[in-house]
């Protein structure tokens, strides 16, 4: 096993500096990325000759199209796997698939119900293995959102950030960005779905328990996700203890007035958000989605260099 190679598991695995090396590179090459077609190769093109392979264990739309698309402009190539078509399911094990797979790519992307699973895979393989969403976190999402924000309110680390909705894998790679960059971070979630406090204690920056009537208040971005996530069961008791968390133009009323609405997405309008709140002008949703290239591009350059 190669000791050097570099695993994208979590943002806690960066400091200050580097996480924003992060952000700022996915800026600064989206900006100068030729825009002739989008399989249009970067000119500082990292990953020519190179293979990433993209498994799935849960669906996937903005994952699975952005890193393919990140790596053609990257001058590489990928390998899409489904896990329930691989041998897994006939009792191969994912440290004997890791070992495998490392033969056959240079890099590899995972998407797994549990994090252990990912964090297997990855002690295995001797490639270095992404983070494409497991149940404890998705930092490449939140790679994703934080050059949004980057873009569009100019600066991360003075702003305040509002998550509305249950504790869940986006809102621990929320916490995990806020530990690092010292950003405000106020958690409006109902007790029932309310964040581990071992996840927040000892940062003062991260506030608790909010009051979904005034969680907003002159805040510069509202951050939401679905009520259910990936594998989850749909509960009615759970969507009416989260009615009141829900994103509506009274809550972006209070923010800000020229804060901007984040959504991972899937959205469900009516539900987590309300339709002219992900249709309206605060919301940057699709330059978010768009942003899932420019991040996986970073992601890929650092997993390479
Ligand atoms: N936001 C996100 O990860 O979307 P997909 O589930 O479509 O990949
Ligand atoms: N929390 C959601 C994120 C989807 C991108 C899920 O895990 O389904």
């Amino acid at each position: 096993m190669t000791e050097t190679k570099k695993d994208f598991i979590d943002l806690t695995q960066f400091n200050k500096d580097e996480l924003i090396f992060l952000i700022e590179d996915g800026i600064n090459k989206k900006n100068i990325s030729s825009k002739n077609g989008m399989a249009s190769v970067d000119e500082d093109a990292c990953a020519k000759d190179k293979i990433l392979a993209t498994i799935f264990e849960k669906p996937s739309t903005r994952t699975r199209f952005s890193f393919e698309t990140a790596m053609y402009q990257l001058g590489g190539k990928t390998i899409y796997a489904n896990m329930s078509d691989m041998q897994l399911g006939r009792g191969e094990t994912i440290d004997d698939t890791a070992k495998v797979i490392s033969r056959y790519v240079d890099i590899a992307m995972l998407r797994t119900n549990k994090h252990s699973t990912l964090e297997n895979f990855a002690k295995n393989a001797s490639i270095p293995v992404i983070n494409g969403l497991t149940d404890k976190s998705h930092p490449c999402q939140v790679l994703a959102d934080l050059i949004t924000v980057k873009e569009k309110i100019g600066d991360i680390e003075n702003k305040s950030y509002v998550w509305f909705g249950p504790a869940n894998n986006m809102l621990t790679s929320w916490i995990h960005a806020a530990q690092i960059i010292g950003f405000e971070l106020r958690i409006c979630s109902p007790k029932d779905y309310s964040v581990d406090n071992n996840l927040v204690s000892g940062f003062p920056n991260i506030t608790t328990d909010l009051d979904p009537n005034d969680a907003a208040k002159d805040c510069d971005c509202i951050i939401t996700d679905t009520w259910f996530s990936m594998g989850e069961e749909d509960n009615d008791q759970k969507r009416k203890i989260l009615e009141p968390y829900k994103v509506d133009a009274k809550k972006i009323s209070m923010a800000s007035s020229d804060a901007i609405f984040l959504h991972c997405l899937p959205a469900h309008r009516g539900e987590e958000v309300d339709a002219d709140v992900i249709d309206g002008v605060n919301s940057v949703v699709w330059d978010e989605a768009e942003n899932r290239v420019h991040a996986q591009k970073s992601i890929i350059r650092w997993c390479l260099s």
